[in-house]
């Protein structure tokens, strides 16, 4: 064995031993972030959030759901109007033009999810301090409020979607979407997110949404995260 070959053999190794870590996200992910499509990684690992959410459920939510949508994204804009704009600009475009319908729900998708694991860290969740304390406070009055109707909106949505905090011109907002549709396309700056598709907590919840949305609210949200979204 030259060492040209030494070389080539250690990368190999170097890369299973990366792929075999359940920690890391995987390789694709890295090349998929060079493309105005792809999110940053998560700002944690698969274990970060637990117990509230596991390791298994963020492995497949991030490492198969979320990967699905971005790969589908850069599949169905190859050669079309949407080639080369930002993910942004692809969800706005395509929300106008239901024949579209594909490239919108698959880059909105793209979108919520990037959105979904800023909006949660470790050791998170509990009452806001600073900007964004007092924002949810002019708005609802209370936090204990705040939590009753993001709690309520995430329970009520029927079937697959979503439950945001957005920013509507001075005040903050509690709203519920359906599927992949985002607060971005109604004139709305998304603040927080949940995702309250089954595939988000019935590994670790099955049916006690409840719970899953107890957690968030206790334990996970990213206030900072809020924080920096807010805008005026
Ligand atoms: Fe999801």
């Amino acid at each position: 064995m030259d060492r040209r070959d030494f070389l080539k053999m250690s990368l190999s190794l170097s890369a299973m031993a990366f792929l075999d870590d359940p920690n890391h996200w995987s390789v694709s992910r890295a090349t998929a972030a060079d493309s105005p499509v792809s999110p940053a990684s998560p700002p944690y690992t698969n274990d970060a959030l637990e117990p509230y959410i596991s390791a298994r459920t963020l492995e497949f939510h991030y490492g198969k759901h979320h990967q699905a949508y971005i790969d589908n994204t850069q599949k169905l804009i190859v050669g079309t109007e949407y080639a080369g704009l930002s993910l942004k600009e692809i969800i706005q475009k395509s929300s106008k033009n239901p024949e579209h319908a594909a490239i919108f729900n698959n880059a909105a998708q793209s979108f919520n999810h990037e959105f979904l694991w800023k909006s949660m860290k470790s050791g998170g969740g509990g009452e806001p301090k600073g900007r964004i304390g007092q924002a949810i406070e002019k708005s609802y009055g209370s936090h204990a409020q705040f939590q009753k109707e993001f709690s309520h909106a995430a329970m009520t949505q029927f079937g697959s979607g979503w439950a945001w905090l957005v920013q509507d011109g001075a005040v903050l907002k509690v709203i519920k979407t359906a599927n992949a549709d985002t607060p971005m396309t109604q004139g709305l700056t998304p603040i927080l997110t949940l995702d309250v598709w089954e595939h988000a907590y019935y590994l670790d919840y099955q049916n006690r949404r409840a719970d899953y949305v107890r957690a968030y609210l206790d334990h996970l949200i990213n206030w900072s995260f809020a924080e920096s979204n807010l805008t005026g």
